[in-house]
C-alpha cells in the first residue's frame, strides 16, 4: 500500500506546475528566467519573491522562505503534507489508497453531489424551456429572442427557465439527491408551512460554470419588469465563491490565452452575447465587485496582464470603471509601472509594465450587449483595436466636460480633476506634452498648468526586485564552503553527473552537524533521482516536517544558481577550492586545538612532548 501511494505521490509531482500553483495564489511577472511577484508570507510593497519554473521552486529573497510547490501549498494554506497530496489527487483525478480519512472524503462527496445536482438541474431549466409548450415558457423565448438570444446560445450557454411552479424542479431532483446536497446547493429553500420549494421560480436561468466547466451556480433574470430583484444569484457555498469566480471564463480562457487579453464586462448578457458574436475572451463577474482573487485569477490567462474594461457608457458606467480600474491597479502594485503611452515603434520585451488598462467606449449609454447587437460585432472590434489607454481615457473624459463650463469657477474645478491624472505621467516629457495640449484645450495657461502639476507630482517609479537583499548569517568560512559543495549537487546545468560530483565530495568533509545529515539524504536520493529538479523535490519532501532544513535547501538552491553556466573546468576549481577551504579550516582549527592542550599539558612533561611532536607533523 504504501507503494500505491508513492505511486501515487510520484504522478503528482509529475503533474505540478509551480507557476500554475504559484500564480493561482500570487501575480507573477517574468524578468529573465524567473517570474517575481509580492511574497505571500510577509508584507511587501516591492517584489521580492520568485519562480523559478526550471526547477520547480519558489524562493522569498526578503524572507527566505523557499519550497517547492508542494511545500508552498502546505505553508499557504496551513496544511500537512497529506492534506496537500489529498487536495492535488482530487484535482488531477487520481485514486490514493484508502486510509479512512472519513470526514474529508464525505466532503469531498458532497461536493460532487453538489455539481452533478446543479448540472442536473441546469439540464431541467434548459429543457423545460426549449421543450415546453406553456404560456409561460412561449414568453420567455420571446424575451430571449427579442434580446437576440437564438437556440443556438441557448445550447451552448445552456440558459433555461425556471417555471412558476413552487416545487418543478425539486419534484425532479429529490429522487436522485438528497435534500441537504440540494439544500446546500442553493436550489432548494425550507418553507416552513410547505417543506421545501424550488429557490429559482418564473425567472430565466443563467447557469454558471468554473473556469473547469462544471456547474457551480445560476443567475436568474427576472421576465417581468415589475419582478424584484432584476437578478436573483445563487448565494456562495461550497463549490461557489463568487469572489473567486468569473462568469464565462470557461469559454473565453483559450481567447484570454490566443489574445494575452482579456475584456471584462458588467453583464452575464453582455457576456453571452459578445462570446456568441465571435468576441470570445469576455468575462464578467457574477452580480459582484471585482475582486483582488478574480484579477489574479486572469493573470493567469493573460501574462502580459492586458485588460480591457468594457462598462455602461453612462456615467454610471464611468464610475464603474474608474473604480474597477483602481482595484486592478491596486492588485498589480509593486510589479512596476503601469502602461501609459503606445510606444508601438518600439517591439521591446512583451512584459515591461504592471498591466495594461484599456477602455472599450463606444458611444453614449450602451452596454456592450446592445451595442454588438445594435451596431454589430465587427464595429466593436474596432473599438477594441482603437480602445484608449486608462489615462487617455480618463483625460478625454474630464476634457469633454468642458462643453458644460460656464464660469471660471468650473473651469478651475476641471483643471482641478486633470492635474492628479497629469500628475500620474511617470514621464516628464511625455507629462510636459499632455500639459501642452490640455492647456490648449482648456484654454488655460500652459506654464501655469505645469506648475501645477510638477509641484506634488507623485510620478514614482516602482522599484526593480533587488536580488542582492540575500539574507546571510554569521557562519564561519568552513560552513561556508560546506554549503558550497551540498550546492554543487543541486546546479541546474551542472557539466557533470551526479556520480561525478559525489566522487569528489567525501563525506568526511562535513563537520555540521546539519550539513552531514543532508549530504547522507543527497547520497540516497542520487541513486533514484534523474536530475537536479527531481532530487530537489526530493530533498524538500524527506525534510517536510523540517522548516530549519527546508530553509537551508533553499538557500543552497539559491547558491547553486550562481554557480551555473560553468564549464567542466571551472566546476572541477571550484569544488576543489571549496575542499581545500575545508581542509585548511580543518586543520587550522586542529592546530589550535592542540596549541590549547600543549598549553594546558604544561606540567606534565611526556603528554607536552607528544604534543609538541603532533604541531610539528602537522606543520610540516
Ligand atoms: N446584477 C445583479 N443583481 C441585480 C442587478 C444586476 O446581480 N439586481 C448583476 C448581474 O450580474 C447583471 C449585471 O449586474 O448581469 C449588470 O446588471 P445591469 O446593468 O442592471 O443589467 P444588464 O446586464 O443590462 O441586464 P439586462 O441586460 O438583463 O437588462
Ligand atoms: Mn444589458
Amino acid at each position: 500500500m504504501a507503494d500505491a501511494l508513492g505511486e501515487v505521490i510520484a504522478k503528482i509531482k509529475d503533474r505540478l506546475d509551480i507557476l500554475e500553483v504559484v500564480s493561482e495564489r500570487v501575480i507573477l511577472k517574468k524578468s529573465g528566467s524567473h517570474y517575481w511577484g509580492l511574497c505571500p508570507f510577509h508584507k511587501e510593497k516591492t517584489p521580492s519573491f520568485s519562480v523559478n519554473p526550471n526547477l520547480g521552486i519558489y524562493k522569498c529573497f526578503s524572507c527566505g522562505e523557499g519550497g517547492d510547490a508542494i511545500s508552498f501549498l502546505m505553508k499557504i494554506d496551513g496544511k500537512s503534507f497529506m492534506e496537500v497530496i489529498r487536495d492535488l489527487a482530487e484535482k488531477y483525478g487520481y485514486e490514493l489508497p484508502a486510509t479512512g480519512g472519513g470526514s474529508s472524503a464525505g466532503m469531498r462527496e458532497l461536493k460532487e453531489q453538489m455539481i452533478k445536482a446543479c448540472a442536473k438541474a441546469a439540464d431541467y431549466y434548459k429543457t423545460y424551456l426549449l421543450q415546453d409548450k406553456s404560456s409561460e415558457t412561449l414568453k420567455a423565448m420571446k424575451y430571449l429572442t427579442d434580446r437576440g438570444i437564438t437556440k443556438d446560445i441557448i445550447e451552448e450557454y445552456n440558459i433555461g427557465l425556471a417555471s412558476s411552479k413552487y416545487t418543478g424542479l425539486y419534484d425532479i431532483l429529490r429522487a436522485k439527491f438528497k435534500d441537504e446536497v440540494l439544500e446546500k446547493a442553493g436550489l432548494i429553500l425550507e418553507s416552513r408551512e410547505t417543506g421545501y420549494i424550488d429557490r429559482f421560480r418564473n425567472r430565466i436561468i443563467i447557469p454558471i460554470r468554473n473556469e473547469h466547466g462544471e456547474f457551480v451556480a445560476f443567475g436568474a433574470r427576472a421576465i417581468m419588469p415589475e419582478q424584484s430583484p432584476k437578478y436573483l444569484n445563487s448565494s456562495d457555498s461550497l463549490i461557489y465563491n463568487k469572489s473567486k469566480l468569473l462568469y464565462g471564463l470557461y469559454h473565453a480562457k483559450d481567447a484570454i490565452k490566443e489574445e494575452n487579453a482579456v475584456i471584462l464586462m458588467e453583464g452575464y448578457f453582455d457576456v453571452i452575447s459578445a462570446q456568441a458574436h465571435g468576441v470570445k475572451n469576455c468575462v464578467a463577474t457574477c452580480g459582484t465587485s471585482l475582486t483582488a482573487e478574480h484579477i489574479k485569477l486572469l493573470s493567469r490567462y493573460t501574462p502580459a496582464r492586458r485588460i480591457y474594461l468594457s462598462f455602461d457608457t453612462d456615467s454610471a458606467g464611468q464610475k464603474a470603471t474608474k473604480r474597477n480600474a483602481e482595484l486592478i491597479k491596486e492588485a498589480f502594485t509593486g510589479l512596476g509601472s503601469i502602461k501609459q503611452f503606445d510606444e508601438n515603434y518600439l517591439a521591446l520585451s512583451d512584459d515591461k509594465y504592471s498591466c495594461e488598462i484599456r477602455v472599450i467606449a463606444p458611444p453614449e449609454g450602451k452596454d456592450p450587449d446592445e451595442f454588438i447587437r445594435s451596431v454589430g460585432a465587427e464595429s466593436y472590434r474596432e473599438y477594441i483595436k482603437h480602445a484608449p489607454l486608462l489615462l487617455d481615457f480618463q483625460i478625454n473624459c474630464v476634457l469633454k466636460e468642458r462643453k458644460d463650463i460656464k464660469t471660471p469657477l468650473e473651469k478651475a474645478e476641471l483643471v482641478k480633476k486633470v492635474i492628479p491624472l497629469l500628475q500620474e505621467i511617470n514621464n516628464q516629457i511625455v507629462q510636459g506634452e499632455y500639459v501642452k495640449s490640455v492647456a490648449d484645450v482648456l484654454e488655460i495657461d500652459e506654464k501655469a498648468l505645469l506648475t501645477e502639476v510638477r509641484k506634488k507630482s507623485r510620478a514614482m517609479r516602482a522599484p526593480q526586485p533587488d536580488v542582492s537583499r540575500i539574507v546571510t548569517k554569521n557562519i564561519t568560512p568552513a560552513q561556508k564552503a560546506q554549503k558550497n559543495l551540498l550546492s554543487v549537487f543541486l546546479v541546474a546545468d551542472n557539466p557533470l553527473n551526479f556520480k561525478q560530483i559525489n566522487e569528489k565530495v567525501p563525506d568526511n568533509l562535513f563537520s555540521d552537524e546539519t550539513l552531514k545529515i543532508v549530504k547522507s539524504t543527497i547520497d540516497k536520493l542520487i541513486c533514484t533521482v534523474n536530475n537536479v529538479k527531481e532530487l530537489i523535490e526530493e530533498l524538500y519532501t524527506s525534510f517536510i516536517d523540517n522548516p530549519e532544513i527546508h530553509k537551508l535547501i533553499t538557500e543552497m538552491i539559491g547558491i547553486a544558481e550562481t554557480f551555473s553556466g560553468l564549464d567542466t573546468e571551472d566546476f572541477d576549481a571550484l569544488i576543489d577550492e571549496n575542499i581545500a577551504t575545508i581542509d585548511k579550516c580543518q586543520a587550522d582549527e586542529k592546530r589550535k586545538q592542540l596549541r590549547e592542550s600543549y598549553i594546558n599539558a604544561n606540567d606534565d612533561d611526556v603528554k607536552a612532548l607528544m604534543i609538541q611532536m603532533q604541531i610539528r607533523d602537522q606543520i610540516k
